[in-house]
């Protein structure tokens, strides 16, 4: 099962959380961005106008060679970030069927039915998710996902 983990991170908490991830799945990583360095404000005004430059993933990545995606997403205004939106909206189509999303938060609240809304963008739904408090994101938290992922098979 070739498995592609990709993320955007502003600040390095969902990198983590999806570097950890990959480990335990033995899936390559990719990153994806906006190509603009962001700040806190800049974030926001992207996350409410949703207008964004290109987006960019590196290592350039063959989507279709994978069985299997993860894509990692801080949570942006109570909703998974803007890029995230705009990057399935734009390569849903490439991207494997089975797909999982993993986002990081601060705060407490359950993003869940947000995470869920994702699915507009895909012709499958997603086979799962992993939402997670900065705080929270232990080894443990991220080797359970990994094991779901895998159970999925
Ligand atoms: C513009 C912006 C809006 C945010 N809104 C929320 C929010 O609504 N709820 C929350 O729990 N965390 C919110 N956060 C915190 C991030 O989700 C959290 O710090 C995340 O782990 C950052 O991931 P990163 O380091 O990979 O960028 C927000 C952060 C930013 C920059």
């Amino acid at each position: 099962m070739k498995t592609l983990c990709l993320y955007y991170s502003r600040t390095g908490t969902t990198r983590d959380a999806v570097q950890e991830l990959a480990h335990w799945l033995d899936a390559d990583v990719a990153i994806l961005s906006d190509r603009v360095t962001r700040s806190y404000m800049s974030a926001c005004l992207a996350q409410l106008t949703g207008r964004l430059p290109q987006l960019k993933v590196r290592p350039r990545v063959d989507f279709a060679s994978y069985d299997r995606i993860v894509i990692g997403l801080p949570i942006w205004a109570e909703s998974p970030c803007v890029i995230g939106k705009v990057f399935l909206a734009k390569y849903a189509r490439y991207l494997p069927k089975e797909l999982y999303i993993l986002t990081t938060q601060q705060g407490t609240r359950d993003y869940g039915k947000k995470i869920l809304k994702l699915n507009k963008y895909l012709k499958v739904p997603m086979s799962g998710y992993l939402s997670v408090r900065e705080g929270e994101i232990t080894e443990a938290v991220i080797k359970r996902f990994a094991a779901e992922i895998m159970a999925d098979r």
